[in-house]
């Protein structure tokens, strides 16, 4: 233990373990739905080695710093900050509020993707045109309860893996869910790309076209890329403190954006050909996974089949994402309220089902309440978190790194003080003070409009 304060801890059985958890985390909506789509519009090939590009620089290199930071401390965000510098606890409560708010709306569409799953199932969709799959979202969306009570169980399980903790609870269900999530996408790509015809959607997707590129494309890449990778909320410090002392955050540290990326091409990979085989437009958001494809479901052979197949493994997806964001709360509440983990879990589950509440109603009765100008509830957190809080943290997660605790004592600690070796040391370094920040910044301002 590095300074006494964060004793008996719980950490990961195996890396494996910790692996799949934080890989977990990484795959969620943001790539099943939203990159395919953004990749497409955003030029195809040309935006995914783009991409790649970032991913690389900013995706190491924060995740990197974000294990590094919880693997030093072994505590909870805000901890973590303070025991380095207690001045900047605040920062790391804004990061663990940023995991609570985006529970609100993540658990909503967790409880959407778990009712098509069982719609599919029960047979209750299929064969549905565009139209009437359009209206089927809709009226099930608008409606008070129903959402609600899916979302309510979705978050039960979110609560009943977190209870358990972090190697009998988070890990365990991590090493059946993510493996299973690869093997069905594995499935449906294949399925995807052998359909007559798909080669439209693969080359919409592949195919190099800049001229679909601006800046603007670049700019969506980078925010993108932070949003993948679950960074910039403290879930990559939580995870981090898990970790004992000899672990390897190097290769770690590769791995996870490797792995996010890997889902995320693959995703493109399973929807795009199927969008274009059967003469649908890509959509953006929620009409893509909850309006487009339950229509190309409808009409592929064996549609049920892979329907289920599909909301099954988003519904894995969001599940490891949601952990993760529970787990943040929690440990703030263990180590800093002295709550014990059952406690602070039901705690924490309690109050976020309440806010969810609004969120999902966002979709219904009150669409028109305005909180944020113009946006309702739903709306104000998703934007006031994905656009200004994880930004603002992955920002002050750099200077923080690079600048205050410094990056002789991050290194210190990724290398077990010279233990593992790590050759990139001055690469990582230049990135981290200056590299990393200043494209955060620019993420910043063109998610505030300013750029
Ligand atoms: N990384 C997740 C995804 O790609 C989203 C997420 C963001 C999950 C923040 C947890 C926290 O969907």
């Amino acid at each position: 233990m590095s300074n006494g304060i964060g004793t008996n801890r719980d950490q990961w059985g195996t890396r494996a373990g910790f692996l799949m958890a934080t890989v977990g985390s990484a795959v969620g909506l943001g790539n099943l739905w939203r990159f395919p789509y953004i990749a497409g519009e955003g030029g195809g090939g040309a935006f995914l080695l783009f991409y790649l590009i970032i991913v690389v620089i900013l995706g190491f290199t924060v995740t990197m710093a974000e294990l590094t930071l919880g693997r030093h401390t072994q505590l909870n965000p805000m901890g973590a900050y303070r025991s380095i510098k207690k001045k900047w606890a605040w920062v790391g409560r804004m990061a663990i509020l940023t995991a609570f708010l985006i529970m609100f709306y993540y658990c909503v569409i967790g409880g959407w993707v778990l009712k098509y799953f069982v719609a599919f199932l029960t047979g209750q969709f299929g064969g549905s045109n565009l139209a009437a799959s359009k209206a089927l979202f809709a009226s099930f969306t608008g409606s008070t309860f129903e959402p609600i009570i899916y979302t309510a169980i979705f978050l039960l399980a979110t609560l009943a893996i977190v209870y358990f903790g972090v190697s009998r609870g988070i890990e365990k269900a991590s090493r059946v869910l993510m493996p299973t999530l690869f093997v069905f996408l594995i499935i449906l790509a294949i399925r995807a790309i052998t359909l007559p015809g798909a080669a439209e959607g693969i080359r919409y997707f592949l195919l190099p076209d800049f001229s679909r590129m601006d800046s603007q494309t670049i700019l969506t890449a980078m925010g993108q890329v932070f949003y993948s990778l679950s960074l910039g909320m403290g879930i990559m410090i939580t995870y981090g403190s898990y970790l004992d002392k000899q672990s390897d955050i190097v290769s770690s540290s590769a791995f996870i954006p490797l792995a996010d990326t890997v889902v995320a091409i693959l995703a493109g990979l399973a929807i795009l050909p199927a969008v274009f085989v059967f003469g649908f437009q890509p959509d953006a958001g929620p009409g893509l996974m909850f309006v487009t494809l339950p229509a190309v479901f409808g009409q592929m052979p064996l549609g049920r089949f892979f329907a289920v197949l599909f909301f099954l493994l988003v519904l894995f997806a969001a599940l490891t994402s949601t952990i993760s964001l529970l787990e943040v709360n929690v440990t703030y509440l263990i180590d800093e309220k002295k709550f014990s983990r059952r406690k602070a879990a039901i705690w924490a589950t309690l109050l976020i089902f309440i806010f969810s509440i609004p969120a999902s109603l966002s979709m219904g009765s009150w669409a028109d309440i305005h909180f944020l100008p113009g946006m309702n509830f739903f709306s104000s957190i998703d934007y006031l978190t994905s656009n200004i809080m994880l930004p603002l943290g992955g920002l002050l997660l750099c200077i923080f790194i690079g600048w205050v605790w410094g990056v002789d004592n991050a290194v210190k600690e990724i290398t077990n003080d010279g233990a593992i070796s790590f050759r990139m040391v001055s690469l990582w370094s230049f990135l981290i003070k200056y590299v990393a920040p200043l494209f955060i910044l620019l993420i910043f301002l063109n998610a505030l409009g300013i750029i």
